[in-house]
C-alpha cells in the first residue's frame, strides 16, 4: 500500500510516522508513506499556503493551487483514478473500525490535511475527494487526524502485527469490546489474575473471554450492541 499525506505542517507527522507499528509497517514494506509539504508547491517568496476568505469573516482558508499542484505531481507517478483521496475535516463522515478495515485493502490513499477555516472549496471540483472526520470535535489540525487514520490502517496490513489474530480480536473489530488482559506478576499488591487464565485450559479461557467481552460491552458501551441490533 502507498499513503501520501499532503500537509502544511509536515513536522507534526514526521516523528510519529517513524515510530512503533507504523515504522514496522514501513520497514517490512507493507506500506510506503510519502509526506508532502504544501509550501513546496507555492511560488511566492513567503511560501504562502493560506489567504483571507472572500466575503470576509475570521480565519484563513488554505489556497487551492498548492493542493492542486501537489496532487498533480503525485498523479504523474500513479493513476489517481485508482486512488482514494480524503480530506481531513470535521464535516466528514465519522471514521470507525469498519472504515479502517475497508481502507486497509486499498492500494493507494491520499490524505489532505485541512487547517484553519478549511480549504478553498474549488479543490472538490478538480478531484474526487471524500471528507472524513475522526470525531465530533474540532482539531486545530488535520495532521493529527491523518496520523490516527494511518495508524489504524497500517496495523491491519499483512506482516505488521506479530499476531494478526490480536488485531482481529480488538475492540470494535467485532460488535463487542475486547476482553480484559493481564500479564506477570500473577499477584500484585494482593490482586490476583483470574484463575482461569493461568489454568492452561484453552476452551475455558475462550469462554471466559467471550463472557467478559459481552459484560464489558453491556457495561461500558451498550450503544454498540444497539447499533448491531438495528
Ligand atoms: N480537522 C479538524 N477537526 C477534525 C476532525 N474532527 N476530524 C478530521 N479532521 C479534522
Amino acid at each position: 500500500m502507498r499513503i501520501d499525506i499532503i500537509t502544511g505542517f509536515p513536522d507534526i507527522l514526521r516523528e510519529p510516522l517513524q515510530q512503533s507499528i507504523i515504522k514496522k509497517g514501513r520497514d517490512v514494506g507493507a506500506v510506503e508513506i510519502h509526506l508532502h509539504n504544501l509550501r513546496d508547491y507555492t511560488d511566492d517568496r513567503h511560501k504562502t499556503i493560506d489567504d483571507y476568505p472572500y466575503g470576509g469573516g475570521p480565519g484563513m482558508v488554505l489556497k487551492v493551487e498548492p493542493f492542486d499542484r501537489c496532487l498533480n505531481d503525485i498523479g504523474q507517478h500513479s493513476d489517481l483514478n485508482k486512488t482514494r483521496i480524503f480530506m481531513m475535516t470535521p464535516r466528514g463522515r465519522t471514521y470507525d473500525q469498519k472504515k479502517a478495515t475497508e481502507l486497509s485493502l486499498a492500494g493507494h490513499l491520499i490524505f489532505l490535511c485541512g487547517h484553519y477555516k478549511g480549504v478553498d472549496e474549488r479543490l472538490y471540483s478538480l478531484y474526487d475527494i471524500e471528507d472524513i472526520s475522526i470525531g465530533d470535535y474540532v482539531l486545530s489540525s488535520g495532521e493529527i487526524a491523518a496520523l490516527v487514520i494511518t495508524d489504524s490502517i497500517v496495523r491491519l496490513l499483512p506482516n505488521v502485527l506479530k499476531d494478526i489474530d490480536s488485531a482481529w480480536s480488538d475492540s470494535f473489530q467485532e460488535e463487542y469490546l475486547d476482553a480484559p488482559y493481564y500479564t506477570r506478576p500473577e499477584s500484585y499488591k494482593g490482586l490476583k489474575v483470574p484463575e482461569v487464565l493461568t489454568s492452561g485450559h484453552h476452551e475455558r479461557i475462550g469462554e471466559w473471554r467471550h463472557k467478559k467481552r459481552v459484560e464489558l460491552t453491556e457495561k461500558l458501551r451498550p450503544d454498540l450492541l444497539k447499533k448491531t441490533n438495528e
